[in-house]
């Protein structure tokens, strides 16, 4: 694969984006507009500088792989790709329409993918113009640091198209965990149960929020307290997630918690909107509760 396509320019398009340059392929770079895809672009040189400030990446190194990346107006040079991957709002109608309108220019052997959080690839693969080459490609956030990506086969997957996925996965440097085309496949499965857990401790007053974040920071070793992730995923996608457990499986164990919903009602989104459980928009930041 050498040329790949990027549907959606926000913090999980930008930074798979990114790790596709970083390892020398070019990526085109789409959302709803062509600013929103130049400024997804902006990004990435933002996070680059920050890298070259830590020594990290040498200038003339992010200064190619910035070359490889090409914000583009609409889907017509997807026609150019080996491999479309959608990173878009977690929304099925959104997405769904993305399939069929990037489909129109679906190259001949090229596989669509979807970076879909929780959302069964087999029935978005019906909105793709051929099922077979149609794959779900999890990465997780943030992007050019994190080692995995779930491959999520959907029923009428070829095992041509798993393959090559899986092989252009392990060629960005991550390992690959094979998940059958479940609800929250195996990670989010696993995550959110337990970030809606936490906000039903944080609910029932069990524990405030620094210490809730504390336990599973030094009880259980995590980077970060579940709170402090929600924040960072964004509470409107967590919940997105959890209601797609609930509602696919009707298993009362994936309700949402009764807090999460309301902080998404309040608009408070997480890092992305300066405050979720915490308040950013300080020197530090403050639990909202
Ligand atoms: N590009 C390349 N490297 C980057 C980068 C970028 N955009 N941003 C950060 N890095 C590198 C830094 O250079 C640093 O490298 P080093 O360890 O070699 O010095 C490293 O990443 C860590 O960065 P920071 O020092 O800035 O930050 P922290 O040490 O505080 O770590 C964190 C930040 C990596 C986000 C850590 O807190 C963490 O791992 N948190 C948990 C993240 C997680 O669980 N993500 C999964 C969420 S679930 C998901 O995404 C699925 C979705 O469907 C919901």
């Amino acid at each position: 694969m050498r040329t790949i396509a990027v549907i959606g320019a926000g913090q999980m398009g930008t930074g798979i984006a990114q790790t596709i340059a970083a390892n020398g392929m070019n990526v085109m770079l789409t959302d709803v507009d062509l600013a929103r895809a130049e400024a997804g672009k902006a990004n990435v040189e933002k996070a680059l500088v920050k890298l070259m400030g830590r020594g990290k990446i040498e200038a003339a190194e992010a200064e190619s792989l910035l070359a490889r990346i090409t914000p583009v107006a609409d889907y017509a040079p997807f026609a150019e790709a080996d491999l479309i991957i959608e990173a878009a709002t977690e929304r099925e109608e959104i997405k769904n329409a993305i399939f069929a309108n990037a489909g129109k220019v679906l190259a001949a052997g090229a596989i669509m993918a979807s970076n879909t959080s929780s959302i069964p690839i087999t029935r978005m693969a019906n909105h793709s113009p051929d099922p077979a080459r149609f794959i779900g490609l999890h990465f997780f956030n943030p992007v050019p640091v994190m080692g995995l990506i779930e491959v999520i086969p959907g029923l009428a997957t070829a095992q041509d198209t798993t393959d090559r996925v899986t092989a252009f996965a392990r060629g960005l440097g991550k390992e690959v965990v094979l998940s059958q085309d479940e609800p929250g496949f195996v990670v989010n499965r696993i995550l959110l149960p337990m970030i809606n857990e936490a906000v039903f401790v944080l609910g029932q007053s069990t524990a405030g929020i620094e210490d809730i974040d504390k336990g599973c920071r030094l009880g259980l070793n995590h980077p970060m307290g579940p709170l402090q992730l929600a924040d960072f995923v964004g509470l409107d996608t967590c919940l997105d997630i959890i209601n797609v457990l609930y509602t696919t499986t009707r298993d009362s164990k994936y309700r949402a918690a009764p807090l999460l919903v309301k902080y998404v009602e309040a608009g408070w989104l997480g890092r992305k909107t300066g405050r979720g459980f915490y308040d950013y928009t300080g020197e530090v930041p403050v639990p909202t509760r």
